[in-house]
């Protein structure tokens, strides 16, 4: 265990292993937000843009006391890979390389592009695990075929094993598109059975969980970016236990959850009660085309609906949030393309019960937004597999603070104030770094 100290890097006693060599990231699915991502880093690389967003490129953290004026880059205060040591693969359902699925999500211009293309275009994704049951929007050609979901897990972890030889260390992150709503099933629940599933290609088991089987089996840290059920099955954190593979929750906390998660926990600390929160949004990507499919909506939905109900805590709070009507629709509209727009309509009462109402119109950009998230996870699971504290517990509750589901141990509520979230995240890197937490007690500064 690390032993406290008074901030500031520490270098004996953490045996956190340092982050040498090259760190290998395999994407599953390569769309807006995967060539976002990729494009993104080697910009920054090249020296063509800043990552903004991005907490581990540009988030500092405070090392011992207010007065001691101590805060360094979080890249400088953890051992992180490199940017310029990422190596990117990655698996689609259509074989476009990188430049091309970039060009078709329309996220980025194309000045820009162009001057990646070289780049961007020796990226080419692998045949994928696909099956239309799953996503019924899409339609895929490049994809493997197995005698079964078992022969299909193997041929990932085939891939992994060769891009491995290729690299020093792999972290794998799924940002392919949303699948159907699962709910975790008998077959979910130990890894004898998952197994028995794969060999039996059980309907329980979506591609998604085949390639999280694979990257867990192999000992590879795995991220979800999308609503999928996953690795949210008592199989997988058994097998990310087993193996020292860390997972963390699902779902990019990107727009509109990412506003609830700070305007929520405002409304609460000052004993604001909420009658009603209406959510809506109009998107035109393929994210979208996919959403406005009613089996992978309500996967989408369930995602979303979470985070109130344990911010407020309407059993404790009863009078202020025992009735919220929380509404959520997401409206496919193409012309909108990335260049998402939601609008919330929040019914808050306050004193004596007097009504008042607060109206949010974000114009964000989706991927812009999910492209620095899915950088700092593959970083910070990256960490994780190098740390030893934290790479056999399975799930990073820490990692919380990125995803609109949290995953958590069972029996334990997850925690979605994003304050929380960021101070748990900053607070487990110094503890895994010697230094002293921060609890914003503040007590000695008036001694
Ligand atoms: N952009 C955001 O703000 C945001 C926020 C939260 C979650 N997400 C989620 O992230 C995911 C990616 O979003 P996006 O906007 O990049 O979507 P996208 O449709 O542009 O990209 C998804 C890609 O995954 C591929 N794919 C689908 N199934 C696959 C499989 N089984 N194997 C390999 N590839 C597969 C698709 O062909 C597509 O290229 C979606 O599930 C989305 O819901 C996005």
């Amino acid at each position: 265990m690390a032993t406290k100290r008074k901030g500031g890097p520490k270098t004996a006693g953490t045996k956190i292993e340092p982050a040498k060599g090259k760190l290998g990231v395999m994407v599953v699915g390569m769309g807006a937000v995967a060539t976002t991502m990729i494009a993104g880093v080697e910009a920054v690389r090249r020296g063509l843009a800043k990552p903004i967003g991005s907490l581990t490129q540009m988030g500092t953290i405070r090392l011992g006391k207010r007065t001691d004026n101590n805060s360094p880059l979080i890249k400088d205060f953890v051992p992180l890979a490199d940017l310029n040591d990422i190596v990117f693969t990655g698996w689609d359902i259509f074989d476009d390389n990188v430049y091309e699925a970039a060009a078709h999500a329309q996220v980025l211009k194309s000045e820009t592009l162009k001057q990646l293309k070289p780049y961007l275009e020796t990226i080419a994704p692998m045949p994928a695990v696909f099956n239309r049951y799953y996503v019924k929007r899409l339609h895929g050609t490049h994809v493997k075929k197995g005698k079964n979901k078992r022969d299909l897990a193997e041929q990932v972890r085939a891939d992994i094993r060769a891009f491995r030889k290729t690299v020093d260390r792999v972290v794998m992150i799924w940002c392919g598109s949303t699948e159907i709503f699962m709910q975790p099933a008998a077959v979910h629940q130990s890894i004898a059975a998952f197994e028995k599933g794969l060999e039996k290609n059980d309907p329980g088991i979506a591609p998604s969980q085949i390639y999280a089987y694979a990257a867990l089996k192999e000992g590879v840290p795995f991220a979800n970016g999308a609503p999928n059920l996953t690795v949210d099955i008592p199989a997988m954190v058994e097998l990310s236990k087993r193996n020292a593979a860390p997972i963390c929750g699902k779902d990019f906390k990107t727009g509109q959850t990412f506003m609830k998660t700070v305007l929520a926990p405002a409304f609460k600390a000052r004993m604001l009660g909420v009658h009603g929160w209406f959510s809506t949004n109009i998107l035109g990507n393929r994210d979208g085309e996919v959403l406005d499919e009613p089996q992978s909506f309500k996967t989408k939905e369930e995602s979303k609906l979470g985070s109130l109900e344990y911010i407020f805590q309407p059993e404790i709070y009863p009078d202020l949030y025992k009735d919220i009507y929380h509404k959520i629709r997401i409206n496919y509209y193409p012309p909108r393309g990335d260049e998402k727009e939601a609008w919330d309509n929040i019914d808050i009462f306050g004193w004596l019960g007097y009504p008042m109402q607060l109206k949010i119109n974000f114009l964000c950009r989706d991927s812009i937004l999910a492209a620095p998230i899915a950088l700092d996870l593959v970083l910070f699971l990256d960490l994780a597999k190098r740390t030893p504290e934290l790479r056999s517990i399975g799930i990073q509750e820490w990692l919380s603070f990125y995803l609109k589901s949290p995953q958590s141990a069972p029996g334990l509520y997850p925690e979605h104030d994003l304050f929380i979230q960021s101070m748990k995240l900053k607070n487990t890197l110094r503890h895994i770094m010697g230094a002293d937490l921060i609890t914003h007690l503040g007590l000695e500064y008036y001694d």
